[in-house]
């Protein structure tokens, strides 16, 4: 039948687990990812760096950026666009809280409260 919205969010963590300015490893129906906090608001990508596959969970968040580990990269919390590469792109993905839980809906972009 008709617009059907499909119910794709996952609680990937609560609040508290993560800090400001930091990322952990999170998993969504088998795609890893991290989940940051940057400011206020959370944020997710890919877990590998486009880059050469820098852990981005052993990253961390400054200025609007999550900063890969390896080589240094800045990719943007919110369109995952590389600061420092163009044309080099995270994938980010939709995050919401609910009460005191953390969802992420992978079948949608990111750019969501
Ligand atoms: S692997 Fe991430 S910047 Fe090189």
């Amino acid at each position: 039948m008709l617009g059907a919205m499909s119910e794709s969010w996952r609680a990937v963590a609560r609040v508290g687990d993560v800090r400001r300015g930091d990322v952990i490893a999170v998993e969504v129906d088998g795609v890893q990812l991290v989940l940051g906090l940057d400011g206020e608001r959370y944020f997710a990508t890919q877990r590998r760096c486009v880059h050469q596959g820098g852990d981005l969970a052993e990253g961390i968040v400054s200025r609007g950026h999550v900063v890969c580990p390896q080589h240094g990269w800045r990719f943007s919390t919110e369109s995952g666009e590389a600061a420092d590469a163009a044309g080099f792109c995270l994938a980010t993905y939709a995050v919401r809280v609910v009460g005191e839980q953390i969802e992420i809906d992978i079948a949608r972009g990111g750019k969501q409260a």
